[in-house]
C-alpha cells in the first residue's frame, strides 16, 4: 500500500534548518510537509550546542519562529581564551558591536515544532525517507516508510534535503552519500552535563599541555564541559572524579565549580561540504550539506543562513516562477560556508593539541594564540566570526 501525498517543497528533516525553513515558507503561503525518521521526543531532548549568533537570533525572533530566545537566553559579550598560564577576554561588543546568545538547539526545536504544529503544519515524525527520485524533474518526490511500514509518495515542486549529516537526499544530488570535501581530525571531545552553577560568567576556550577544554553552560544550575580525548575513548571508562581532574588540568588558574554528571558523551568531529548542493529540484542545506568541528560554534547558525537563503529562492521559483535566485544559491551559500569551515577549522587546530605534535608545533601554537589576543586586530578577526557575519542578501 503506497499512499501519495502531494505538496509545494516536501522537506526531509526536522532539524533547525527543516523547521525554519517550514516556518518561513508558511509565512509567505507556501504549503510543505517535514518528515523526520526520529521521534518527536528524541529531537526535543538530544542535547546539542548552544551558541546562537545575533542573525540567528534576529531571524528566530523577527519571524516569531521562537521568541523564547528573547526570555530565556543568556547574552554572551565575550568569550575567554585560556593559554600559557594567563586568560584573555574577548569583548564581543566593543570589537564587533555584536553579541551571541546562550541557548540550546533543542529549545529552539521545541519553539519551532510548538509553533508549527499549532500552525497546522503537516510534520510527521518516524517517517524515514528511503530515496529522493526525480531530481531532474518538474516533479520530484521523496519514497518514505512511515512506522509502521507503510510507504508514502510524497510528490512536490521541490524537495529539500535538511537531514543531517547521513542525508539521503544527497545521494539524489551528489549521487554517492559520501561524496564531498573533508576533513578528520585525531581527536573528539569528552562532552559532560552536570548540576553545579556556572565557573565563569563567559565560555572559557582553554588551550593546554594536557589538551583542549571548553568550560560552556546551560543555564544557572547546569553546565556543558568538554575536554579533548581520543575519537575511540569510551565515555563510562572514567569515574567522576577522573573526569573533573582531566577537565581541572585543562584549566589552571580557575577552580571549576562541580557537581553530579548526569550524562556524559564522546563528540567526534570532521569538517565536510558535499561536492554539490543542488542538482536540478532537490536541494540540500545544513548538515546534510556541510558539517564542522564544534569548536567554532557554526553548525547551527550556518544552517539558519542556508534557510534564510533558499526561503528567497524557493519564493522566488514558486511564486514568481524566476529561477535564478535558485541557480545562485549554492555558489552564494558556499561563500559563507567556507568562511565558516575555516574558521572551524582554525579555532579547532589553534585549540587543540594533537597527538603528534612536535615540540615546534606546540611552540608556533603558542606564538600563534599571542598573536591573535595579543592585537585589536587579531580579536577582532575571531570575534567577528564567531559572532557572525551578516547574512547574504540575495534576490
Ligand atoms: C556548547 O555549549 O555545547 C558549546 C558551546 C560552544 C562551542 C561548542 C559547544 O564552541
Amino acid at each position: 500500500m503506497t499512499t501519495t501525498i502531494r505538496t509545494q517543497v516536501a522537506i526531509i528533516g526536522a532539524g533547525p534548518a527543516g523547521l525554519l525553513l517550514s516556518h518561513l515558507l508558511d509565512a509567505a503561503g507556501i504549503d510543505s510537509i517535514v518528515i523526520d525518521q526520529r521521534s518527536r521526543d528524541e529531537i526535543e531532548h538530544t542535547i546539542r550546542a548552544g551558541i546562537l549568533e545575533q542573525g540567528t537570533v534576529d531571524v528566530l525572533v523577527s519571524t516569531g519562529a521562537s521568541t523564547r530566545v528573547l526570555s530565556e537566553a543568556h547574552q554572551h559579550d565575550g568569550i575567554e581564551l585560556r593559554f600559557d598560564g594567563g586568560g584573555h577576554r574577548f569583548d564581543f561588543p566593543a570589537l564587533t558591536g555584536r553579541s551571541v546568545w546562550l541557548y540550546p538547539q533543542h529549545e529552539v526545536l521545541k519553539d519551532l515544532i510548538g509553533a508549527r504544529l499549532a500552525a497546522g503544519q503537516d510534520l510527521r515524525f518516524n517517517v524515514t525517507a528511503q530515496s529522493v527520485e526525480g531530481a531532474e524533474t518538474d516533479r520530484p518526490h521523496v519514497i518514505a516508510t512511515d512506522a509502521d511500514g507503510q510507504t508514502l509518495d510524497i510528490e512536490a515542486d521541490l524537495v529539500v534535503g535538511a537531514d543531517g549529516s547521513r542525508s539521503v537526499a544527497r545521494v539524489a544530488v551528489c549521487g554517492s552519500s559520501r561524496d564531498g570535501y573533508f576533513r578528520e581530525y585525531p581527536f573528539a571531545w569528552f562532552g559532560i552535563l552536570c548540576e553545579a552553577p556556572p565557573s565563569n560568567d563567559v565560555l572559557i576556550y582553554s588551550n593546554s599541555d594536557n589538551g583542549f577544554a571548553l568550560i560552556s553552560q546551560r543555564s544557572d544550575t547546569v553546565q556543558r564541559m568538554y575536554f579533548q580525548c581520543d575519537p575511540d575513548a569510551d565515555p563510562d571508562a572514567l569515574t567522576e572524579e577522573q573526569i573533573w581532574e582531566e577537565l581541572q588540568s585543562r584549566v589552571p588558574g580557575t577552580t571549576l565549580k562541580e557537581g553530579p554528571i548526569f550524562q556524559r558523551d564522546i563528540l567526534r568531529f570532521r569538517s565536510f561540504v558535499a561536492h554539490e548542493m543542488r542538482r536540478g529540484r532537490v536541494v540540500l542545506i545544513g548538515d546534510a550539506a556541510h558539517t564542522v568541528p564544534p569548536t567554532g560554534a557554526k553548525g547551527m547558525n550556518l544552517a539558519v543562513a542556508d534557510v534564510v537563503l533558499l526561503e528567497k529562492a524557493i519564493r522566488a521559483l514558486l511564486l514568481e516562477d524566476d529561477e535564478r535566485p535558485l541557480d545562485r544559491y549554492p555558489e552564494v551559500a558556499s561563500r559563507r560556508i567556507w568562511k565558516a569551515q575555516h574558521f572551524s577549522w582554525w579555532m579547532t587546530s589553534m585549540l587543540h593539541v594533537a597527538p603528534d605534535a612536535s615540540e615546534f608545533d606546540r611552540r608556533r601554537q603558542l606564538g600563534e594564540l599571542r598573536m591573535v589576543t595579543e592585537s585589536e586586530a587579531g580579536r577582532a578577526y575571531l570575534a567577528e566570526a564567531y559572532t557572525g557575519w551578516p547574512f547574504e542578501t540575495q534576490r
